[in-house]
């Protein structure tokens, strides 16, 4: 049986992984790195830090700067993203994601949170949806990044669910491998390519419907 949820934020609940993209294009390209949606790619689900240091590395820039100077770099990324995520209105839910919150909870599915992103928090309070979940793990609360299964094996212990009875939601190739790592069903949002380890997978998340997945999962 499915006793949980656990999704991924950015780009799942709502489409902030468009606003890191252009947030990281902008930093790029002021350095001179050149950027695109192909290798933004593997850029999704990874922490700031790191994805600053894929770009550097992407660039030929990795020894170009002290830890300082990275740093700095890395908050000037977030001064543009907090700017793009201020326009955030419960408009924003991508679709399908309200009528699934609100069927998991009918049902009585327990709801969890795991992102990477340290404004997990600021954009759930702009979607106005946190009352839908009974735990919200972010950055600041774990060690390793996706793809270490610790955010989502953390999400289901905090639910009090065991991993086989949860169903991850993701969007990143790093994500879906948290997911598996963690023991969970996973479902992908995305091409099949890029979610090709998922167990499940919808092109959009207008596509994620509960009885289907609980399908899928049945089949496994
Ligand atoms: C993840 C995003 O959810 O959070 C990444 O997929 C992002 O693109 C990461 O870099 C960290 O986000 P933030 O808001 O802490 O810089
Ligand atoms: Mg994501």
């Amino acid at each position: 049986k499915i006793s949980a949820f656990i999704f991924d934020l950015d780009g799942v609940i709502t489409d902030t992984a468009e606003y890191h993209y252009l947030a990281w294009k902008q930093l790029a390209e002021e350095l001179g790195i050149f950027f695109d949606r192909e290798f933004n790619e593997q850029l999704k689900g990874v922490s700031r830090m790191e994805s600053l240091e894929r770009i550097l590395a992407f660039g030929n820039q990795a020894e170009r700067y002290t830890k300082e100077e990275k740093e700095a770099l890395a908050a000037k990324k977030n001064e543009h993203y907090k700017q793009l995520i201020e326009k955030i209105t419960p408009n924003d839910l991508l679709p399908g994601i309200a009528e699934l919150l609100e069927d998991l909870k009918k049902r009585g599915i327990k709801i969890g949170l795991a992102s990477a992103s340290k404004n997990a928090f600021a954009v759930i309070e702009r979607l106005q949806i946190g009352g839908y979940f009974d735990t919200i793990v972010d950055a600041a609360n774990i060690q390793h990044s996706k793809p270490h299964p610790e955010i989502f094996l953390t999400a289901a212990q905090q639910l009090g669910v065991p991993c086989v009875e949860c169903v991850g939601v993701e969007d990143a190739e790093a994500g879906i491998q948290a997911i598996k790592a963690a023991n969970m069903f996973a479902v992908g949002v995305g091409t099949k390519e890029a979610m090709k380890d998922a167990d499940y997978i919808v092109e959009s998340t207008a596509d994620l419907n509960y009885e289907s997945i609980l399908k899928a999962f049945q089949q496994k």
